[in-house]
């Protein structure tokens, strides 16, 4: 079977920047408790009318570009989110047509932060099988619509930011590219990290008494989120590597889900690799969910910090609960 290799990455974020100093106009926090609990500076937020589809179609012009192929080169789209245009149809169909792209297939992924590396799967099997020679898979999110900016929603609310990454997988040889990739999920802990409205399960699905009670809004268990990710995040990359025969050694950088510093970095010292090692840019975006690992992985290319060669672990942890890593040979 051939190999699956990333031909280019790209990134989009909203210009609209919004600072800590500005959220403490809002709510009763402030930029001290914010920083020591999470490491988070300032996060972007889109204008109004900004979908999801719209930084991720952004991100995925730049990675076509940078794979040196045009969007006609472009045969099956996989677009991770948890914010979506629109409750349904999901936000690939609205890139195949942002990009101009014939009747190609476009699927979206429902894992939230590990969204994209799920998506990334997909990719990966789907070129290696020989179904597809360029896949764009997508990881984008506008979460500043659905954030409770009361005091009430505040230990969610000044975690998490807007913005778009993209890659673009093809094919390379065998035993070179995306090496394995481990999925995994825990259903019992799916209501810990949750927007409960709208609802299937609800008649109907949304209503004034839902709003008011703020149920269209995301609740977290952040102590539950914060356990369960610094036990999972360094299990799942120890299982990446053991299923390629490495060690953390061999490791050249990891580029893990930006859900909080805190977590980054006890993943960095349970894992025993050097802080330099475990990229971050947390302080600038805040959490982008299913968009924070391909825009840590295009910002990672861009600085020069993976080169031919390097062996980068790609790992998520969120909601779900869900977790999963992808080991790379650059
Ligand atoms: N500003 C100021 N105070 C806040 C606040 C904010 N934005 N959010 C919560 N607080 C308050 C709480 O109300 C609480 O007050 P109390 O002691 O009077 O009840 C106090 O700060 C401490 O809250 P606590 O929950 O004990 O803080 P913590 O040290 O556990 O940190 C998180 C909270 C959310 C930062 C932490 O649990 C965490 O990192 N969890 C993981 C979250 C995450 O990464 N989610 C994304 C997953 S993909």
């Amino acid at each position: 079977m051939r190999g699956a290799r990333i031909l280019g990455t790209g990134r989009a974020l909203p210009s609209r920047v919004v600072t800590n100093a500005e959220l403490t106009t809002m709510m009763d926090t402030s930029e001290e408790w914010i920083v020591q609990r999470t490491g988070i500076r300032e996060r972007r937020f889109v204008d109004p009318g900004t979908g999801a589809s719209d930084l991720g179609v952004q991100a995925a012009r730049a990675a076509i570009e940078r794979a040196g192929l045009v969007p006609q080169d472009i045969q099956f789209i996989v677009f991770a989110t948890l914010s979506p245009d629109l409750f349904f149809p999901g936000s690939g169909v609205f890139v195949q047509e942002k990009l101009g792209l014939d009747t190609i297939g476009a699927l979206d992924v429902r894992t939230q932060c590990t969204g994209f590396i799920y998506g990334l799967s997909v990719a990966e099997a789907y070129v290696k099988a020989g179904f597809y020679d360029h896949v764009l898979v997508i990881g984008a999110e506008v979460q500043s619509t659905g954030l409770d900016m009361s005091t009430a929603g505040r230990d969610v609310s000044v975690l998490f930011g807007d913005g778009g990454g993209a890659v673009i997988v093809g094919p390379t040889e065998p035993g070179k590219g995306i090496l394995s990739t481990h999925l995994h999920s825990e259903g019992k802990y799916a209501r810990e990290l949750m927007v409960e409205a709208p609802a299937s399960i609800e008649n109907p699905r949304i209503s004034k008494e839902m709003i008011d009670a703020r149920r269209h809004l995301g609740t977290m268990n952040g102590r539950s989120v914060f356990i369960h990710a610094t036990r999972r995040f360094p299990e799942v990359i120890r299982e990446a590597l053991a299923e390629n025969g490495m060690t953390v050694s061999d490791l050249s950088i990891v580029i893990p889900h930006q859900a909080n510093l805190r977590i980054t970095q006890a993943v960095t010292k349970a894992l025993g690799v050097p802080a330099e090692k475990v990229f971050s840019n947390i302080e600038k975006y805040g959490n982008t969910t299913a968009a924070s690992v391909p825009i840590a992985l295009d910002e990672c290319v861009e600085q020069g910090r993976i080169r031919e060669g390097d062996v980068v672990c790609l790992a998520a942890f969120g909601s779900g609960f869900t977790w999963a890593s992808s080991l790379i040979r650059w």
